[in-house]
């Protein structure tokens, strides 16, 4: 049984989280900095770094009293070593290795991508590999097919926004807040999801390719049209992004043999309305439903130190030159896509 320590600072929250190999997660501490953020409608990168760097040490040490681990019990330090906003990045990731080099103990730079999907081992263990993973966050939209740790196989990317994006930037539109996805989860209640008239585009293409950027602007134009209430704007967009994820996620499902479960990561996976379609998708092929708690939906630092020990038991270990990243993918053998705005 290894304990490790783990650190996430990627976007906006701060987090510190000691997880035990056995899947017992001994602590955990987040920091949101929303308020910080707000008056902007979106994070700013400059913002969030120097926040990490007030947070951090704190957290830290939160975690460790809590647990009643000293730092020479700890096994391995791990931290998100990208991507995500560079400078956030590089606070995490440098404190990391003041700790590892202070412990003796090795780092473990992770991945953020896949500390969300190996997320759900953590909390589900009958899971086992391979998965199908539909990975759903403020940054990135992918259907992965998860065969081990380090395993992964892109079947499929969007071809301009995230998911997640497409509900912040929406939610943004109708004036609902910052971030989106609660936001607009929480309008659609009072909405009725078929009463303003919404793509769904890419639906029923052969490759599970996803695209959000038409749907965002559909929302722009519906609410420029005056006629609609923001409820309705709301409940009909989260409608049109859950028939666009369960189509892609089944085309997504033919192509991926030997799948024991469909798993959905990231923080638009604790969407309630994305959770049950998923869920009946799933059901329909005779697979189990895996998706983490809410709160290990959404950046926290205990997917992180699950991944580190996961990755440490496997024996990789990294050194302390082990570089910050802003663009980190998870199968660099992925295809390019050709789209509006291609992201990495
Ligand atoms: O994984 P995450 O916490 O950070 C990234 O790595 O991006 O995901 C944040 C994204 C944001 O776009 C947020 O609006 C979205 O997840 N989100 C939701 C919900 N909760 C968070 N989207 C839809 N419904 C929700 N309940
Ligand atoms: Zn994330």
């Amino acid at each position: 049984m290894a304990l490790i320590l783990g650190i996430e600072s990627s976007c906006d929250e701060t987090a510190a989280a000691l997880v035990a190999s056995d899947r017992r997660v001994l602590a955990h501490r987040l920091a949101g900095q929303e308020e910080a953020h707000r008056p902007f409608g979106g994070v700013v990168p400059e913002i969030a770094a120097r926040a990490h760097v007030e947070i951090l040490p704190r957290l830290i040490g939160e975690v460790l009293a809590d647990s009643g681990v000293g730092l020479a019990e700890v096994d391995a330090i791990a931290a998100t070593a990208g991507p995500g906003l560079i400078g956030g990045v590089m606070v995490g990731l440098v404190a990391a290795k003041g700790l590892a080099l202070a412990s003796g103990r090795p780092l473990v730079a992770v991945n953020h991508l896949e500390g969300h999907a190996l997320s759900p081992m953590l909390s589900d263990p009958e899971l086992g590999f391979p998965y199908l993973l539909l990975l759903v966050s403020g940054g990135h939209c992918q259907l992965l097919f998860v065969e081990g740790v380090g395993r992964y196989r892109r079947l499929a990317t969007t071809i301009d926004d995230a998911a997640g994006e497409a509900f912040d930037k929406s939610a943004k539109l109708l004036g609902l807040g910052f971030p989106g996805g609660p936001a607009i989860e929480r309008a659609a209640q009072a909405g009725d999801p078929a009463g303003v008239p919404l793509p769904r585009p890419l639906v029923g293409s052969e490759d599970p390719h996803f695209s959000f950027a038409g749907l965002k602007s559909a929302v722009l134009r519906a609410r420029d049209e005056g006629r609609y209430r923001p409820e309705d704007i709301a409940a009909s967009f989260q409608q049109a992004v859950v028939d666009c994820l369960v189509d892609r996620t089944a085309r997504a499902l033919d192509k991926a043999e030997g799948a024991t479960a469909l798993v959905a990561a990231g923080g638009v996976a604790a969407n309630g309305a994305i959770r049950a379609a998923l869920g009946t998708l799933a059901g329909s092929r005779g697979l189990p439903f895996v998706a983490p708690p809410l709160w290990l939906c959404t950046d926290n630092a205990a997917m992180i130190a699950w991944a580190g020990a996961m990755r440490f038991e496997a024996g990789l270990v990294d050194s302390l030159d082990a570089p910050a990243r802003a663009r980190w993918p998870l199968d660099p053998s992925a295809d390019k896509v050709r789209g509006a705005g291609v992201k990495a």
